[in-house]
Formats: structure tokens, sequence, C-alpha cells
């Protein structure tokens, strides 16, 4: 198959809610569709379970199968399809942030009774920061929930982001009777099962009496006017303006039942983008040029102490990557051959020949890669787009064993490399600060230093707001910032300057006091 075949049947991306919503159904589901599984209940969810007090044994043991669940590939039809999958508990939304710059688009689920949730609000900035194309899927239609006018209301509110609903629910909960798809204009209906999908009806015109016979004639009238109110409140579908981020069409099932999700299925593989170009800091790189690059979006460590060895997750972006052809690796500036990639299929890891755009490749890593790398056939490429932001939560961390500080200075560098939390060094005392996005970070990473660098570490806290990148094309200006805030101001791991804030008060105060430093929340500006 040529090349541009080999990209334009790639879909890939990843699939977002906050905990709960439904999002393992939802993979799972689409991987029985995939032929990829064919029980339920045989993916088992990366995510680690909710409760901000999750042992630390539980989340280890989860690990070990999210390796596993991290990419999901598998042929539907003529469509090559990967699915990204990120960590559900939001302590790990560092990671999630990093899943999306790898993805060419996302599918977003909600549940019918909550509505928007916090988790997707936050993710969803960062799609519109990339303008990534969303399709929403309101999941559990089966169960109560809340008006489907409402529910998109709320959508466009919310995520603030058009929305255009593809398909419309007869009923909620007990009444689910099915959903008219607006998209092809057929009728599913509804049956409550688990492992069956259900029946289509081919309908030429929703005003045609057999809708009357199928779902009774109140619903059929009530199905009618929603149909005519949507087709006046909303404009067509727009296939540009979704592929350019302003537009989420919206489709109603539930994902427990398998319904909904083949008519979800069907149009995403029609509408959704295949592998976009990708910009690096020298050029946009188009996928069918033919020289290869990548880029490095996720480390996987291997919890073993016995065998540390990491994955680092490949997103080609560009022409063909082949085993064992020398690649250049950028930062490093040196030439490395792979003799061991894996794909990940049908949630099999195998060892790969070959791989094309949108596809991502697992890399046997022994300390070579850091998130963000990039990989080409040669030319000076520098992929952008992998930002930190700043964190939530900050403590000191502080060597608690004197004779091993070599190992925790080693430790805590490897673990910043794979991206696990932020590292921070206050310019004025000189001690490091580390910045997660929940509590549950500091564990791993205490956890961590010890298993497998057999550091001991102990933190100290330490309140702050924001950590703020900062820079101004005013250098006097800047020195004078950073002499007047010397006790808050610190450099991250690239050596870039931040502004450690601790409240919000005080950065306003910075932020009207020096008009001409510019402050960002994230560090790619
Ligand atoms: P997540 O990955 O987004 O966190 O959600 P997950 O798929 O694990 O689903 C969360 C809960 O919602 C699960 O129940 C799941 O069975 C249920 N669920 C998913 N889709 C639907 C749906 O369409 N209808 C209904 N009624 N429920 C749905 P659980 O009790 O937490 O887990 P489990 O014991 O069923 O696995």
């Amino acid at each position: 198959m040529a090349i541009t075949d080999e990209i334009s049947r790639r879909r890939t991306f990843a699939i977002i809610s906050h905990p709960d919503a439904g999002k393992t159904t939802l993979t799972e589901k689409l991987l029985l569709f995939g032929g990829a599984i064919h029980v339920a209940g045989a993916v088992k969810s990366n995510k680690i379970k909710k409760t901000a007090t999750s042992d630390w044994m539980e989340i280890e043991k989860q690990r070990g199968i999210s390796v596993a669940t991290s990419v999901m590939g598998f042929n539907y039809g003529t469509y090559k399809i990967n699915i990204l999958d990120t960590p559900g508990h939001q302590d790990f939304a560092e990671d999630t942030f990093r899943t999306l710059t790898a993805v060419d688009s996302v599918i977003i689920v909600v549940d019918v009774a909550k509505g928007v949730e916090t988790q997707t609000r936050r993710l969803m900035e960062v799609c519109r920061m990339r303008n990534t194309p969303v399709i929403i899927f309101v999941n559990k239609l089966d169960r109560e929930g809340r008006d489907p006018f409402d529910i998109l209301d709320e959508l466009e509110q919310e995520l603030k982001i058009s929305v255009r609903p593809l398909s419309w629910p007869i009923n909620i909960g007990a009444k689910f009777k099915g959903v008219y798809n607006i998209f092809e204009h057929g009728l599913d209906l509804f049956t409550p099962s688990k492992q069956t999908v259900s029946e289509r009806v081919e309908i030429a015109d929703v005003n045609s009496p057999e809708v009357d016979n199928l779902v009774g004639a109140a619903d059929a009238a009530k199905l009618r006017e929603d149909l005519e109110l949507i087709e006046g409140v909303y404009p067509e579908f727009d296939e540009q303006a979704y592929l350019q981020g302003r537009v989420a069409p919206v489709f109603f099932g539930s994902a427990l039942n398998t319904f909904g999700v083949k008519e979800l299925l069907d149009c995403f593989v029609k509408i959704a983008p295949a592998p976009q170009p990708v910009v690096a800091e020298e050029r946009r790189v188009n996928p069918e040029e033919e020289g290869f690059s990548g880029f490095v979006f996720k480390i996987h460590a291997n919890m073993d102490p016995n065998h540390r060895s990491c994955i680092a997750f490949v997103k080609v972006c560009s022409g063909r990557f082949e085993r064992n052809a020398p690649y250049k690796h950028m930062r490093l500036g040196k030439t490395l051959k792979f003799a061991a990639p894996t794909a990940f299929m049908a949630q099999k890891k195998n060892i790969v020949d070959e791989a094309y755009p949108g596809d991502i490749v697992g890399i046997p890593d022994t300390g070579n890669f850091k998130i963000g790398d990039t990989l080409t056939s040669g030319e000076e490429l520098h992929f952008k787009g992998l930002p930190s932001f700043s964190p939530e939560m900050f403590k000191y961390i502080e060597n608690a064993d004197p004779m091993k500080q070599k190992q925790l200075d080693k430790g805590i560098n490897q673990l910043m490399d794979e991206g696990v939390a932020q590292l921070f060094v206050n310019q004025f005392n000189n001690r490091k600060i580390i910045g997660t996005v929940g509590q549950l970070q500091f564990e791993v990473i205490q956890y961590r230093l010890l298993h497998e660098y057999g550091a001991q570490c102990r933190w100290e806290p330490l309140s702050l707001y924001k950590a703020c990148w900062i820079e101004s094309d005013d250098e006097d200006a800047l020195a004078a910032f950073k002499r007047r805030k010397q006790q808050f101001m610190a450099v991250d791991k690239e050596g870039r300057d931040v502004f450690l804030a601790d409240s919000n008060y005080v950065l306003q105060m910075a932020q009207s006091d020096f008009p001409s430093i510019r402050f960002h929340f994230s560090s790619e500006f």
C-alpha cells in the first residue's frame, strides 16, 4: 500500500472524560467492534480508582495493566484505528495533557445525569488550545438524566464550543427507546443488552407512519418536534468547522449496552481527521514527507526494580519508521538504531518492522529518552507542543539519607525526564521544589526513589499558588523584577525563569507593577 493510503486510513485519537462517565466502557466497546477483543469485560481499566486516598500498591498493580492498554490499535473496515488511553485519576492529568499532543482528534464522554464535570472542562481547554477536533458522546441514556437540550446548552457554555447533535434520543432512562441518527437518517431501537448490537431500522423520512408504529405515536410526535427544533436552532453540520475544532458533533447512547457506539464509530471514521501536519520549531512537517520524524510523548517505566527499563512512546509524524534504520536523536546528537520497536495491535505488543504517521511505536529504552525528544532520519527538527502547565501543589524535596545524595539526584532527574512531575530550583536558596497536579504524585515519587534508586526523600510543605514562566522584551524590567522577587524566583529543568507566586493577590500585584513582563501559565508560549 502506498504511504499516502496508509496515512489516510489512520485515525489516532484519545477518549477523555471525567472519571466514571464511561471512558473505559466505551473504549472496550470500540475494541469489540474492531474485533480486537471478543467479550465485554476484557479490558481492565487503566484508571487508578478515584478516591484521593488510593493506595500505592493498587496503583502499581494497575500500572502493569496500563502498559498494555496505553495504545490500542485495531483495524475497522479499511481503517486503522489507534486509541491512546489516558489515566483516569486527576492526579495524573499532566500525562493526559501530553497524550493529547499525540492525537489528531478526541472523543469526549459525558454522563447524561452529571453533565460537564471539572476534569472534562480542563481537558477541553487543552483541546481548544490546539484546535483539536472533538466529538462528544453523551452516555448512560439508559439511566435517568437531564433533558438533552439542557445538556447541549451546558456543553456549549462549559466547554466553550458550538455543538451539533448528529443523533437524538427518544426518551431517557426507563422509557428510553432509542436514538434517531440524524447523520444517516436511521432509527436505532434500544434493547438493553451488554453483548449485542442494537437493531437499525432505515427510515426514509422521520414523518413516515412507520416511526409511530415503532416508538408509539406520542414519542414519534415528540421526536419530530425535537428534530424540528434542532434544525431551527443548530446550523447544519459543517465538517470543516469540526475539523478546525470550532464545532463538536454530539451523539447519544449507552456504552454499557453497546448502544449508539457503532453509529459513533462509523461516523467517527468518516469525519475524523487522518494524521495531521505537526509543527516543529523549524517548520511544519507533513505526514506524507519521505523522511521519518517522530517525538516521544510518554515514557513508561517498568516498575520491577530488577529490570529497570522503560518504554518510550514515539508518535510517528512523517515518513515511514523502520526497524533497525539509523535515526538521529536530536537532543543527544546521536544516531541510534532500534532493534525491537513494538506496535500495539489488538492489545498485544508485537515487534514491528515498520510504522506510519499516526502510529505509536514503543521503544525499549535505558535512559536515552526524555519527554519531548525528537527522532528523525537526519534533518534538524525539534517538535513543539509538549507544554508543562503550572502545577497545583508544591513541596520542597529533601534528602533523608546523606549517604545517598547522588542516587537521589539521579532519581529526581530521571523521574522528571519521564514527566512524573516538575522540578524547580529556587534561585535564592538553591532548594529543589517538586510541583505536581495532586498528592498522589508525591507518593509515587517517594516510592519510586526508594525502590528504583535506593534513595530516601522527605517532603517539606510549601504553600504556593502558581508557577508562572516569565519573559519580557525589556531586559531591565526583567532584571528589576527578578531582584524584587528574588526569594520567589526559580528555574525549571530547561533553565527558564519561573516566578513562584504564593497567592493570587501577589500575582495580580506583580502583573500590575510590571506591565512589560508577560506571565505564562504553561511552559510553551
Ligand atoms: P471511566 O472509565 O470513565 O471512569 O468509566 P467506566 O467506563 O469505568 O464506567 C463507570 C461506571 O459507569 C461503571 O460502573 C460502568 O459500568 C458504568 N457505565 C458505563 N456506561 C454506562 C451506561 O451506558 N449505562 C449505565 N447505566 N452505566 C454505565 P461501575 O459500577 O463503577 O463499574 P463496574 O463494576 O460496572 O465495572
